[in-house]
């Protein structure tokens, strides 16, 4: 069953040049502008500001976190908040060790260079990215065999920001060479509240505070997703009402498009009740799960696990998944009597 794309806080490549523009033009592009991820905030705050009185660059920051929180959004902050260029990129663009250096090479005194999904990266291509960050010194290897020799480049200072979903698939010697991670948590509804308030006015759509929290309490505590149930309820309310969000509006509206009350879609909700029906509950092995629901493992692990652990639906064990008592309610179901939780904290992105 096809993930809905819209609830799916990754941008599918159908999504239409107009709505990736659109998305473009919500994003925050100062710190001030940043809704919430009030303790990221000051942190980061702090580093930028020193880095700009010291007209230095900045250390090298890494922002790990679920898809949708605002990882790409803060590399842009970053650059705007140095006055710096910022180059994009990704780990999967990344091939070659060469593709790397020509990239480092190209970098003017002071530039942010965004390495998006850095988790991704071949390690041939990390490897020549340590002495980059730490000594701002790259060895390119020219030639091949025998005859192959090494030719030393110096960079110029630079900013390295690096995005990633997994923080448990970094290797400890690049995680090292950061001056600084910060974690993105899912927000809380009175911050995607004030983020669906803030982007209705960009959009130029009428809400009201009401409206707003009952997006905001369907997004799974995602900004990605609270724009995108925007949008939807915008069309809603401008074909079926007056154009103006409410209460009403809103619950109508996402009503039709089939969010239930906790902002679950159908995917997340397959996935419990194949846990809690077809697994007993688990422990099962997230490649069962993922199979269960057609979905390949890194999603489940990515994408849907993340915000059923966070809302205490599911637990991860050594063992593999397990369905929480909330979960088996969720589903209208007795919890079975032997459902004995595993005391371990949760974990989010590991
Ligand atoms: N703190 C925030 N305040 C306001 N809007 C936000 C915030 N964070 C994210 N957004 C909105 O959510 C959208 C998605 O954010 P962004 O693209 O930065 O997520 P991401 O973490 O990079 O996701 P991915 O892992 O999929 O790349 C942005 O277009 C922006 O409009
Ligand atoms: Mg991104």
């Amino acid at each position: 069953m096809p993930r809905d794309e819209w609830l799916d806080p990754h941008p599918t490549p159908e999504e239409s040049e107009a709505v990736l523009a659109e998305e473009n033009g919500l994003r925050p592009t100062t710190m001030h502008d940043f809704v919430g991820q009030a303790e990221l905030k000051e942190r980061l705050g702090i580093i930028l500001e020193a880095a700009r009185a010291r007209r230095r660059p900045a250390d090298h920051l890494l922002f790990a976190g679920p898809p949708g929180l605002g990882k790409t959004t803060l590399a842009g902050i970053v650059a705007t908040e140095l006055q710096a260029h910022l180059h994009i990129t990704s780990g999967p663009a990344i091939e070659r060790a060469g593709d790397l250096a020509s990239i480092l090479t190209k970098l003017e005194p002071g530039d942010v260079l965004f390495i998006d999904e850095i988790h991704r990266l071949p390690r041939v291509v990390e490897e020549v990215l340590y002495p980059a960050m730490e000594d701002r010194q790259i060895d390119v290897l020219l030639g091949k065999g025998p005859a192959a020799r090494s030719i030393r480049f110096e960079l110029e200072p630079f900013t390295m920001v690096g995005a990633t979903t997994r923080t448990g698939l970094i290797t400890g010697p690049l995680r090292d060479r950061f001056g600084f991670a910060f974690r993105l948590d899912y927000y809380s509804s009175s911050d995607l509240q004030e983020i669906v308030v803030r982007a209705a006015k960009l959009l130029e759509v009428e809400i009201d505070q009401a409206g707003a929290a009952e997006i905001a309490g369907r997004s799974r505590g995602t900004p990605r997703i609270a724009n995108r149930l925007l949008r939807r309820v915008r069309d809603y309310a401008e074909v079926r009402g007056n154009g103006v969000i409410d209460e009403r509006s809103a619950a109508d509206g996402l009503a039709v498009f089939g969010i239930d009350g906790r902002g679950l879609d159908k995917i997340d909700q397959l996935l419990l009740s194949n846990l809690c029906e077809n697994f007993g509950g688990g422990p099962v092995g997230v490649s069962n799960l993922a199979i269960s629901v057609g979905e390949p493992a890194e999603t489940v692990e990515d994408v849907i696990e993340p915000f059923l652990i966070q809302q205490g639906l599911l637990v991860r064990t050594p063992r593999g998944r397990v369905a929480t008592p909330a979960s088996w309610r969720h589903l209208g179901l007795e919890p079975p009597p032997e459902v004995t939780l595993v005391e371990e904290p949760p974990a989010l992105f590991d």
